[in-house]
Formats: C-alpha cells, structure tokens, sequence
C-alpha cells in the first residue's frame, strides 16, 4: 500500500511517501528547484518519491494534503473582513492567489497523479504536525505539543496520542499565535520571517532578557500555558508586508537596520566584514541592545512552551512527549523542556515545520484514515536523493576533474582526518540528503572545532555569518555526554537531529571552542554507529587522532542557498568558495594541493 503525502503554500513544500507503514523517501522542494523555502507544489520531490518507490501515480493507494485548504481560506476571509478596509490589500492578494491554485489542490493532484479523486483526502494542519512527531516516535502513548504560526485557525494544541490514534484536546486559536509572535520580533530585529528565526535565538545569549515585562505587554500568558496577544501591537492579521506596528515600535524603539552588521563590544569586530566603521563603538552598543530585546522574547518563549508543556503532561497524564511545528525547531526551548518539564522522552522529527507537514499527512493518512498498524520510528534523518559512485566518477571524469579515488574506507576516512587536523575545511558529501533544515553529516561542511579560530576560517572561506550563527558540534554518542550536559544521549531522538542545545561541560570548553556559543552551549548531533557508519568511523578516527571525538558540522551551502543535493552542485560550492577538500562518496578533490 502507496501513501503520499503533500505539504506546500505556505513555507516549505514537501513530499513523504509509505510503503505498507515504512517511509521510503521524504524531500523538500527547494533542494531540486534551488530556490530556499520554496512553496510551489512539490512536483519535483514528488517525483522523487515516486521514482525511489519505483511506481506512478496511478499505483498510489491514497495521496493526502496536509492541511484543509478551504478552512484556511475562510480564516483569511473573515480576519480580513473584520479589519476591512485596513486589510484590503490582504483580502485582494488573498483571493487572487487562493482563487488561483491554492484551493483547487484536489484537482491540481488528480490531474498530475492521475488518480482518482476519491483517493485524495485532507488533514489538518496541526493534526499533520501532531502526526509527524508521534507516529514516528517510538511510543506506544504520549502526550503531543504543536506549536506554529497558524494553521487553519490551530497556532498551537495540545494533543494526546496512543496507537494509532491521536486527539487533539485544546488548542490556541488564531490570531494568538507563539509563532507569530516569535517572527514579529524576527522581522523588528532586520531578519527575514520565516529565515531568520534562528538568528532570533542565536542573537539571544549575546543579551540579557531586560524586556521582558514589555514582551508580556503584547502577551497575556495564563497559568494553563494558553495565552492571548494583544493585537494593538501587530499588523500581521491586515497587512501581507507589516507583522507589527507604531504602537510596538513605541515600546521597544526603532527596529534594527536589516543592513546592520552584528557586533557588540564582548564579540569585537569580525575581520570577514570588511574596514571598521568610525562609529564602531556606537552599533556595537546598539546591537548589544537589540540582543536584549532577542533575549527577552526568547526567555518568554521558553516560559510560555514550558508551561504548555507542563499542561500538557497534567492533562494526559503521559510521561513522554512528541512535538512539532516551526517553535519546535527552537533548540533552546527543546533543551529547556528537556531539562525542566516533566517528561522522561521527548520525540521531535528532524522536518518539525511545515516541510514536515507531508510527512504528517502521509503517517495521518496511513494510520487514522485507513487504519492501519504501526511500525515505523524515524531513527535517521537520511530520506532524500542518492548519487551513486558511477555517476559521481562519470561526472568527475566528464568535467576532466582532478581526483584521488579510495576504494579502502580506512584509507578514506585517514585521509580526511588528516586533512581536518592541518585546518582545511571540508565538504562532504554522502549517501541520501536528509529530510528538514539541518545537515547531519550527509550534506556537510567539516572542520576541526579544536581551533577558536576554526569559527572566523568557516565563515571567511564559504559561510559569511554573523557570529550570532555558531556552528554545531557532531559527537560520537557513546563520548556525547563527556562534553555536554546530556545525560544518556542515546535514549535523546532530539540529540541524534540537532534540535538540542545543551551546556558543553565546563572542562570541555577551551576543547571545542569553535563549536561552543558564547554562553557555552552547544546544538549537538549525537551520532549513531548504525545510522551514519561512515560519518560516525570519520568522528573516531579523528578522536582517535586528537583525543576530541567531535568534528564541526555545518550545512553544505552557500549564504542564502539551499543545502546541496546533488555532486555538481557541491562541486560548484567547493569551487566558488574557499573550501579546501572536497569528498563525494569515495572520492576526494582537493585544492591548491
Ligand atoms: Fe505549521
């Protein structure tokens, strides 16, 4: 039995296809199209999936959307008639776009599947969000947290799941929304919605949280985790373009210059930037108070995931907990339920936003809808494209690249250790993409985190970030909780995905300077023998090496791409970047010998 599952329209579109309850293949749109976040129908990932499956659309037993797409519709009808005439520009794009493409889906998947209309159903947002995280976990019961921007009406719910069912038991509807809230202060700091939530959180420990009592200006929070915004300080419910408006400019001042380098006088200034400014002294304090307000906005949203948290668990009694949607990304908030809420599990799926959705819808479809049992866990994240060794040499000996061939994986592996030890940067390419924004070893750029300079070499070869960014550390996960605060690592799904940030021990600090954040944590991957056997021999050869099995992990892309899928493109990224060694599968280029 074929079950395909779509997200798109939103954020990140996606596909996920089951074969009798396994996954066989999950991918996001923009790492075929090349465009970031792309939210078109997934015609490319769908393919894929078809393709890995090896069937046509006609073989589908079901196809499932992961939102109801007609609900959205009136959501967007009725907040802009109430803002009427405020929000005539939303309601004119609204019914442009939505009279367009967006609510006939169903007859856009008929037509390009070739299936018949009464094998497409629909999900609900939040119950695809809900049905990601549970049906992938490993639990028989459990209690199940989504928390986003908004769906239909649903920006965050509390559910309950056992076996193959899930009930949703309360939920926030819009236009309260965390999610909302979250990327209101994203958009005031210069970032892009949707984008640069991360920064948000990355920008925070620069700061102290001294806003706090005027983000509760905007945010009624009760103690049963439920919450109500105060929407004189937002425009996002009537305006396509402003998420906040002059009254919440009033109380946190003009919002930072999106032009604006960060610095701050504890972070001095980054060579990769270019000449010092006169007034250096002067942006550094005003960044130094934009990294209060992120501070603020995001220690209130750990208070207000944690308390839904804690309702969650005092409403289900259960002591394991699986969440999704786009706040479940927030690997500080993550690290802090895991630290402070009551549960003994937590369960987070790599793809927890929207991309994910088409994961949900399919798991929904699957199990709710056509009732069938359950015999999936996501241990890994390694579900997208695959470039074999044939096509990586045909490729290589077409374009007349210079490479070293490694039939030996000792050798291989040895090879790149010692290049990671003499400071080179190297990107690696193995194996399937994996499935959600981070890159797990499959797509990744490597560096030796030994060296506090490590951080300033990434970013003035290839990355450019600003150093609210810090790059992640990958661990052997048997070595994990000898440098970080992670007690049992192996029993943490969340650690094996990125989507923990922890404390790096006190005595490990100095050992991995590069991969520890200014408030000395650190967002590990813990990896897994039996999941990543090559990633996870290259780890141990290097702690063999230096006596530090942890390896720095970032994604393989430029500023502002997606993450690469494909050899061509990796080559592409080695050569216009600085990048030293490039490895695809067994082969290894190098530059500049
Ligand atoms: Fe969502």
């Amino acid at each position: 039995m074929h079950v395909l599952g779509i997200s798109c329209y939103f954020h990140d579109a996606a596909a996920a296809l089951m074969r009798d309850g396994e996954l066989v293949a999950a991918a996001e749109e923009e790492r075929f199209t090349r465009k970031k976040h792309d939210f078109e129908f997934p015609s490319h990932a769908i393919d894929f999936c078809l393709q890995v499956a090896g069937i046509e659309g006609p073989d589908l037993d079901a196809v499932i959307f992961f939102e109801k797409p007609f609900v959205k519709f009136e959501r967007l009808l009725m907040t802009s008639m109430q803002m009427f005439p405020r929000s005539y520009k939303v309601f004119r794009e609204a019914m442009i776009t939505w009279m367009g493409d967006k609510l006939w889906i169903k007859s856009l998947i008929q037509k390009r599947l070739r299936i018949l209309p009464s094998r497409i159903l629909f999900s609900e947002h939040h119950l695809s969000h809900a049905a990601s995280a549970f049906f992938c976990s490993p639990f028989e019961e459990a209690a199940i947290l989504t928390i986003d921007g908004v769906g239909e009406w649903t920006t965050a719910s509390i559910g309950w799941g056992r076996g193959t069912e899930i009930k949703l038991l309360r939920e926030v509807r819009f236009p309260h929304s965390l999610g909302l809230l979250y990327s209101a202060f994203t958009a005031f700091l210069g970032f892009e919605v949707n984008e640069g939530e991360y920064k948000v959180m990355g920008m925070a420990p620069f700061g102290k949280p001294r806003y706090i009592d005027k983000v509760y200006q905007l945010i009624h929070l009760a103690d049963d985790g439920s919450f109500e915004l105060d929407m004189n300080y937002f425009s996002f419910h009537c305006s396509t373009e402003k998420t906040f408006n002059r009254k919440f400019v009033e109380l946190f001042g003009p919002p930072r210059d999106p032009k604006m380098h960060f610095f701050t006088p504890s972070t001095g200034y980054p060579s990769y930037f270019g000449l010092k400014p006169a007034d250096y002294e002067e942006f550094g304090k005003l960044n130094e108070h934009y990294a209060d307000v992120a501070a603020s906005i995001q220690a209130v949203t750990e208070t207000v995931v944690l308390r839904m948290a804690n309702q969650a668990h005092h409403e289900t009694g259960s002591k394991r907990l699986c969440m999704a949607g786009g706040v479940a990304l927030n690997s500080v908030v993550n690290g802090k339920i895991l630290h402070d809420a009551p549960f003994e599990e937590i369960y987070i799926q790599p793809a927890a936003g929207d991309g994910g959705g088409a994961l949900g819808a399919a798991l929904f479809g699957y199990h709710m809808a056509l009732g069938q049992p359950r015999k999936f866990v996501m241990e890994h994240a390694y579900w997208g494209e695959e470039h074999g060794e044939e096509k990586i040499e045909s490729f290589l000996r077409r374009s007349g690249i210079g490479y070293e061939q490694f039939d030996d994986e000792e050798q291989l592996v040895g090879r790149v250790v010692e290049s990671l030890q003499a400071g080179r940067v190297v990107g690696w390419l193995q194996g399937r993409f994996e499935w959600g924004p981070r890159a797990l070893g499959n797509r990744s750029i490597l560096a030796d985190p030994r060296r506090s300079d490590m951080k300033d070499i990434v970013n003035t070869k290839i990355k450019f970030r600003e150093p609210y960014r810090p790059f992640a550390p990958s661990v052997l996960v048997e070595r994990a909780s000898e440098f970080f605060d992670l007690p049992d690592p192996s029993r943490h799904y969340p650690a094996r995905f990125m989507l923990y940030v922890t404390d790096v021990n006190d005595n490990k600090r100095d050992c991995v300077p590069a991969v520890t954040h200014v408030d000395g944590t650190g967002r590990l991957q813990a990896v897994h023998r039996h999941v990543a056997p090559r990633f996870y021999k290259l780890i141990q050869r290097f702690g063999e090496a230096t006596g530090v099995p942890v390896i720095l992990n970032t994604s393989f892309n430029l500023k502002g791409e997606p993450i690469v899928n494909t050899p061509q493109e990796a080559y592409r990224t080695f050569r216009i970047s600085e990048m030293d060694t490039l490895v695809l599968d067994r082969y290894i280029i190098e530059k500049g010998g």
